[in-house]
């Protein structure tokens, strides 16, 4: 079966089995069948943030168990359960609807519910470890549910234990946020305070702060639907104080976020400095307007995408002397 549906940067490569589960049931038979056939099995949400490089010679179970429910509340709090394969944005969108508080910021991230907590999926000054409470998995060796509670998840920028020490051995079936009955604004990252007021919004709400979030991703996002992408492809590369003022040497405007361990940077900039904004190969690029997205223009290929990034990786190590490291999984 073509997996081309079922990736965000629409690239056209096979899957020898294709399974969707829609109970924790279906995900243990899967579990059976993928050793049965001894073959490995790849587990997918929205797909994403994955680039597919070669068919696939697995099974690929696709998680689309669903439901969201409010299992506890205190004055201030909701706890909501939410099924792994709920779509991101239609689960912002129901909390905004139910005035709860705390993923407004996060208001169109493609994806699933189930892989938020994978990669701590973050933008405009919210990640999800925020809002997070625990989640339930399934262990692929014992078959057994375990749950996972904040400190258990150790999540990072962009990452956490699933994509480290516990890589490839859970399968998340469920994720519990926590949310606010009374919001506190987020409204620090400049782009949002400067999209308000264009928008001539004077009283905030999460409903408003949502709004602006997506008028921003609309704005310099190419959507998936209409040109294949998987977001940042890049991470955005924290480095020490001293080679920041290194560069900032060379290039004063070099824009700059010290954090605990250096200055984070932005790989965009570093891209675009590189000459890289923009750029079309055939039927692949680098985005016009936001260079840390590598598209799919149509029928494109996975590996010369792959190709693409090594190029750029490459490039921005020989002029800054930083190594970017890609975001999106390779498959
Ligand atoms: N920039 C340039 N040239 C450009 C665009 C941006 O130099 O053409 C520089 C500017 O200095 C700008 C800075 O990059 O201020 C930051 O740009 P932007 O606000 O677009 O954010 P980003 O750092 O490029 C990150 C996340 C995004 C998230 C946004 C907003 C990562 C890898 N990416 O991008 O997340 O939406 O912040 O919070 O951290 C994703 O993970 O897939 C994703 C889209």
């Amino acid at each position: 079966i073509s997996l081309k549906p079922f990736n965000t940067f629409g690239i056209d490569k096979k899957a020898r089995f294709f399974i969707q589960a829609t109970s924790e049931n279906d995900i243990l038979q899967a579990l059976e069948k993928a050793k049965e056939l001894n073959l490995p099995l790849i587990i997918l949400g929205g797909g994403s943030n994955i680039l597919l490089t070669k068919d696939l010679n697995a099974i690929v179970l696709k998680i689309e168990i669903n439901g969201i429910q409010l299992v506890k509340e205190t004055d201030e709090e909701v706890f909501v359960e939410v099924g792994a394969g709920e779509n991101w944005h239609e689960f912002v969108l129901h909390c905004i609807k139910n005035e709860w508080a705390g993923v407004e910021n996060l208001s169109l991230i493609p994806g699933t519910v189930g892989a938020s907590p994978m990669q701590n999926i973050g933008a405009y000054g919210i990640e999800i470890k925020e809002v997070f409470h625990c989640l339930k998995a399934i262990n692929r060796i014992t078959g057994r549910e375990e749950i996972f509670f904040w400190e258990d998840c150790r999540f990072g920028y962009r990452e956490s234990v699933f994509k480290n020490d516990l890589k490839d051995q859970y399968i998340i079936t469920k994720v519990e946020f926590k949310l606010k009955k009374k919001p506190t604004f987020h409204t620090e990252y400049g782009a949002i305070a400067h999209t308000l007021e264009e928008m001539n919004i004077t009283e905030l709400s999460i409903k408003s702060i949502s709004d602006a979030v997506i008028k921003i991703r609309q704005s310099k996002l190419p959507d998936p639907k209409v040109i294949g992408n998987a977001g940042s492809f890049f991470k955005n590369p924290t480095i020490s104080v001293d080679r920041f003022e290194k560069i900032k040497s060379n290039y004063p405007m070099v824009p700059g976020f010290p954090n605990d361990e250096g200055v984070k940077i932005p790989a965009a900039w570093l891209i675009e400095q590189s000459g890289w904004k923009g750029k079309t190969f055939g039927k692949i690029g680098v985005h016009k307007l936001q260079p840390l997205v590598l598209v799919n223009y149509g029928g494109g290929d996975g590996k010369e995408i792959a190709e693409l990034s090594k190029q750029i990786q490459a490039s921005i190590e020989e002029k800054f002397g930083i190594l970017l490291h890609a975001e999106v999984n390779f498959l």
